[in-house]
């Protein structure tokens, strides 16, 4: 099975990689639905992952991303990201990534142009529609830091259940899955819509890279039951 996708991510014109949290599991970042090690095991999106749960207490949201950044930045890209980066630089403009993650990873191993459906853990914005006062470079120190002025305070650019998703990056996504002929699901559970929806546009050969079974399955034509560090440096090789 994993030779016959190899054959097709050769043969392919334009590869489109979704990918998920389990895509980082291998670099050490917790996925959100594995039992026991999961994020959403331990703690409750609701509490946590929306505006309301921020407006509610800022401290801890922001406390709580401000960890998870701190241990984002403790990490490494693995052999999936990086054998995704290498293959786009063999081959230009036949590769699009699009990731669920937030983490960052697959910028820091070299992938350009990645869709991050979710946005970046890494980055802030405010909370209410910015002021002319709102600078981020004159803000309160806190948890969260706030606007000097009007108290405007600064939140995780990601993007919250309930929340749209940014509409470029969607856009082109969608656009990207509808034009590939190979599409590789990495990581993912399947469970989070409209990226997982993705799966479902495209006309093309998809094939799911997951330990256990996901949502996505049924969408796909070929189910390698593999890690994203173990199968994707297989996948995506020249040789
Ligand atoms: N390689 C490949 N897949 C793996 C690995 C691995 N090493 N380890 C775990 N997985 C799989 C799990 O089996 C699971 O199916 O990765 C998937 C992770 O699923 P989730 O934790 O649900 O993460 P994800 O699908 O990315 O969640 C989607 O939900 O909470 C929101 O915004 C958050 O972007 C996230 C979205």
């Amino acid at each position: 099975m994993n030779d016959q996708v190899r054959g097709w991510v050769r043969a392919a014109r334009h590869l489109f990689v979704l990918t998920g949290a389990g895509m980082s599991a291998e670099s050490g970042v917790p996925t959100f639905r594995d039992a026991l090690t999961g994020l959403w095991s331990r703690f409750r999106p609701e509490d946590l992952a929306t505006e309301d749960a921020f407006r509610a207490n800022p401290a801890m949201v922001w406390d709580w991303y401000a960890s998870r950044r701190a241990a984002v930045a403790q990490v490494e890209p693995n052999a999936g990201h990086r054998a995704l980066a290498d293959f786009a630089r063999r081959h230009p403009g036949r590769l699009t990534v699009v990731t669920q993650n937030v983490d960052g990873l697959h910028q820091r191993a070299g992938s350009e142009g990645v869709l991050a459906l979710h946005g970046n853990i890494a980055e802030d914005k405010w909370l209410d529609v910015p002021r002319a006062c709102c600078d981020p470079q004159a803000v309160v120190a806190g948890s969260p830091p706030s606007c000097s002025t009007c108290g405007n305070q600064l939140r995780p650019a990601v993007v919250w259940f309930g929340e749209s998703l940014p509409l470029r990056e969607l856009q082109e996504a969608e656009r990207a899955a509808r034009d590939c002929d190979v599409m590789l699901v990495v990581g993912t559970s399947g469970v989070v819509y409209p990226a997982a929806g993705l799966a479902r546009l495209t006309k093309g050969r998809v094939a799911v890279i997951n330990p256990h079974p996901s949502d996505l399955d049924d969408a796909a034509d070929a189910v390698l039951r593999g890690t994203a560090a173990q199968l994707l440096p297989q996948l995506l090789t020249d040789g």
